[in-house]
Parts: C-alpha cells; structure tokens; sequence
C-alpha cells in the first residue's frame, strides 16, 4: 500500500497520508504524490475539492528527520518545495482533518487549506527553531498576521505545543470535531455543490492581497531553512531524535 493514497468520489480528492508506522512522518517521495495529487486536481475539471488527511492515530510528525538528515529536502524545485508550490497555487477548494500529532508542516499547511477540523485530540507543534531551523511554508508571515506576533511568538520561537481547542479560539481551524475526517468531507460534499468556476474566483479573490507576499517570504524562509538543514546546530538536533529512537 502507498504511504499516500489518492481517493475520487465525484467532485472530491482525497489525499491520505498512509505511514502510520512512522508517525505519518512525509518523506521526499510522499510529498511528490501530495505535489502530483493537487496538481492532477487543479487540472481535473471535475474536481472541486481536495480533502488531505492520516490513517491512523496522528496527522503527521512532519518533515521526516531521516530525510532532514540524509537528503536536505527545501531547495527550489525539490518534492517539498513542490508540495508547498502546489498548495500555495491550488485555486479548488482545500479542507484539513487532523487527530493526534500535527508537527511542523503538519500545522503549517492547515494555514493554506480553506477549511480545516480537528479532532479533540490534535496536538499541533512547529518546533522549527528547537530543530535550528527556521519556521517555512509562510508561517512566519501567517501565523503572526492571523493571530499576532506574541502569541506567534509562542508556537514558532518556543516551538510550545497547542490544542485543537487553541487552535479554534486563534483562527486556525473552524472546528473541534470527535470525527475529524467525516466532518471533512460532510463539508467537502456542501461545498462542491457550489458553481465552481464562481467557487474558484471567490477564492482567488479572497488570496490575491498577499499571494505574491507569500511567494516572496517563502522564498526568503525557504534559503534559510535550506541553509539551516546542514549547519551544526540543525544536524545535532536531527542526530538526537534519531538515535533516541535507535534509527
Ligand atoms: N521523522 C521520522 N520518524 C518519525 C517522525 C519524524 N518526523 N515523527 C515520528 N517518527 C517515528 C518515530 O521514529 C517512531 O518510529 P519507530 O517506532 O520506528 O522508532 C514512530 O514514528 C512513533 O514516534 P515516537 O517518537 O515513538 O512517538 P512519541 O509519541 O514518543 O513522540 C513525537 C511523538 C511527535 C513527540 C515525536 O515522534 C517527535 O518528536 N517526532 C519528530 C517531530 C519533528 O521534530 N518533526 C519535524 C518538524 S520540522
């Protein structure tokens, strides 16, 4: 079975993440199907919405450290920088499920989806800095401008955890949900009744003041964190996890 499984019903993707084993850790060749399956659906007349979600108990653990390690990932044109590209460009409509851990690009992507629910148990993390990296996908642009910067400050320079709870009080998410994923795409189903070339245009509009923004910072984030992967403080903190889970 693939670590990413992409599902059709009707006007609705869903993309899957399906390495429960490792935590949903994504590696390279993951965050090429996540890139592949928006990209097929941005095309796919008869796709409306695209719903990203986990088997399993958790979301992700984020950016597999094995891959931090061994094959730095964010250089322009990489599988990462692919994913972010194609979700930052996606004009259909984008919903999140989450449950358990959502670690760094677990939460930062809820930031680019359009709907996002989570389960009570969600636990979201961006512990870039903790790593010796710094925050990426826009969320040192993102997460200050929706919540402010002292308690952006809180998540990104102190890497402190935070619960779906939180997450609903600043924004993030529109929902606590007990059934994340069926709440989903019980929203998918309503939303990809609407027009949608009139679904698609609201979006656009609703994104366009700081699209071109975004491309900027995350090109900023992304020169930094490529840089970030190799330095000494980084490659001490990837070791660390890894041989505390003897990997
Ligand atoms: N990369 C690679 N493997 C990961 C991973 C990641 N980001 N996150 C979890 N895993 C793996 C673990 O190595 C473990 O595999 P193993 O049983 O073969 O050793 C499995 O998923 C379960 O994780 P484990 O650490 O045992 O669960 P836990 O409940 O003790 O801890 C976390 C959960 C999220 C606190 C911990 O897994 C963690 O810190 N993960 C890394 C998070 C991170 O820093 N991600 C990068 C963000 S930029």
């Amino acid at each position: 079975m693939s670590d990413v499984i992409i599902g059709h019903s009707g006007p609705v993707t869903t993309l899957t993440l399906n390495r429960p084993e490792k935590m949903n850790a994504i590696t390279r060749s993951m965050y090429k199907s996540l890139a592949d399956g928006l990209n097929q659906a941005a095309i796919d007349q008869s796709v409306s919405v695209v719903v990203i979600q986990s088997n399993g108990d958790h979301f992700t653990g984020g950016n597999d450290i094995s891959d931090f390690l061994n094959n730095p990932p964010l250089e322009e044109g990489s599988e990462v920088w692919q994913f972010i590209k194609a979700a930052h460009e996606f004009p259909k409509v984008l919903i999140a499920a989450t449950q358990g851990n959502a670690v760094g690009i677990g939460a930062t992507m809820i930031m680019h989806c359009d709907f996002a629910y989570s389960a009570p148990t969600t636990r979201f993390r961006m512990p870039f800095v903790n790593l010796g990296l710094v925050p990426e996908f826009g969320s040192s642009f993102l997460f200050p401008k929706s919540m402010g910067h002292r308690r952006a400050a809180e998540l990104l320079l102190m890497g402190r955890e935070f619960t779906a709870h939180e997450a609903l009080e600043w924004g993030m998410i529109n929902e606590v949900a007990d059934d994340a994923r069926a709440r989903a795409h019980e929203v998918a189903s309503i939303v990809a009744e609407q027009p949608p070339n009139a679904l698609m245009q609201a979006k656009q509009l609703m994104k366009s003041p700081d699209h071109e923004k975004l491309n900027v910072i995350m090109k900023a984030e992304g020169e930094l964190f490529q840089a970030a992967l190799t330095s000494d403080e980084a490659t001490s903190a990837f070791m660390n996890f890894l041989m505390r889970k003897g990997q």
